[in-house]
């Protein structure tokens, strides 16, 4: 798929505990194992996330490491302000095209408006599983969720996809002959070894009906030495993570039809679309040096 650069012409599951669910990778990704205890001392990528968003479920621990990223590079705030508006777009477009049923992997803290809500609001009625490997955001979107039976949330980690794949509580949530809307926005980077990216989403991919999409947003390579520092310090102080080449994202969208702007880098997503809200002109002009690119693609019906 090719990739657009900017300029271009172009219910609570009650048998759902926590014992089992510090999952052991399926096999090697290069991410950290997933921590089986709660560790406020030590940054969460959920929480430093949050604090960058302004949220106020953060420790010491992810404030400091948010500000440690900020120092090399500034627009990391409004990267994740951006990429949450992308987010937005992203499902209205696919309740757009009729899908009635998502999947967020890597869901992160509640923010202001999540899948669930941004969904439902444009086609009421719609289903969500949010999955993530961090307990805090589990139990925050369960309480988020007390009152709402369509939407569920699980721990688990997208290391083991099979798990995902084969999970009876998202089997019985989830209508798998009708298309699906699978989301894996800022999460895919935390596989640091690019073969287990491909795996992940090659395994993720086959549990998706016709007609089903899939959106990420991805860290980019952009050859940027600020790009490069920025990961260095964020794996340092949070967890290592992987920029990866336009090329090398498409690739893992390969055999599926672009939508809209297909793989592109995320000013030309958010170009033009006003409730994102980062109208001002430095947004826009600090909008291009984010790396950050994101795509969405249908799988043939
Ligand atoms: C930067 S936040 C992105 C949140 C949300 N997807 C968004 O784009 O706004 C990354 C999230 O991925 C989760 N995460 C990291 N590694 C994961 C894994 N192996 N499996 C599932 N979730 C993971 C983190 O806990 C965190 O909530």
């Amino acid at each position: 798929m090719p990739y657009r650069r900017y300029g271009d012409d172009a219910t609570w599951p009650p048998e759902d505990g926590w014992a089992d669910e510090a999952a052991v990778p399926f096999f090697h990704t290069g991410a950290p194992a997933p921590r089986t205890r709660f560790t406020p001392g030590v940054a969460s990528s959920a929480r430093v996330y949050n604090w960058l968003l302004g949220g106020k479920d953060n420790f010491a621990a992810d404030r400091e490491a948010g500000a440690r990223l900020l120092e090399v590079m500034p627009e990391a705030r409004l990267a994740a302000r951006a990429n949450r508006a992308f987010l937005r777009q992203a499902v209205r477009r696919l309740a757009a095209a009729g899908v009635r049923q998502f999947i967020d992997i890597g869901c992160g803290l509640p923010a202001d408006e999540n899948t669930h809500e941004v969904a439902q609001r444009a086609a009421p009625g719609s289903r969500v599983v949010y999955l993530d490997i961090d307990p805090m955001v589990v139990a925050q979107a369960r309480a988020l969720l007390a009152t709402d039976d369509r939407t569920i949330a699980i721990r688990r980690t997208m290391c083991d996809p099979w798990r995902i794949v084969t999970d009876p509580v998202i089997r019985r949530h989830l209508n798998f002959s009708r298309p699906i809307g699978l989301l894996l926005l800022a999460v895919l980077h935390y596989l640091v070894r690019d073969a287990a990216a491909c795996e992940v989403v090659r395994i993720l991919r086959k549990m998706l009906p016709p007609g089903s999409f899939l959106v990420l947003s991805h860290l980019l390579e952009d050859g940027q030495p600020q790009t490069w520092l920025a990961r260095a310090v964020y794996g340092e102080a949070v967890v290592p993570v992987t920029a990866r080449t336009a090329e090398r994202i498409a690739e893992l969208l390969d055999g599926m039809e672009p939508v809209a702007h297909g793989v592109a880098h995320i000013s030309i997503w958010l170009e033009g679309d006003e409730s994102a809200g980062l109208g001002s002109v430095y947004d826009q002009a600090a909008l291009r040096q984010i790396p950050l690119v994101c795509a969405i693609a249908r799988m043939p019906a």
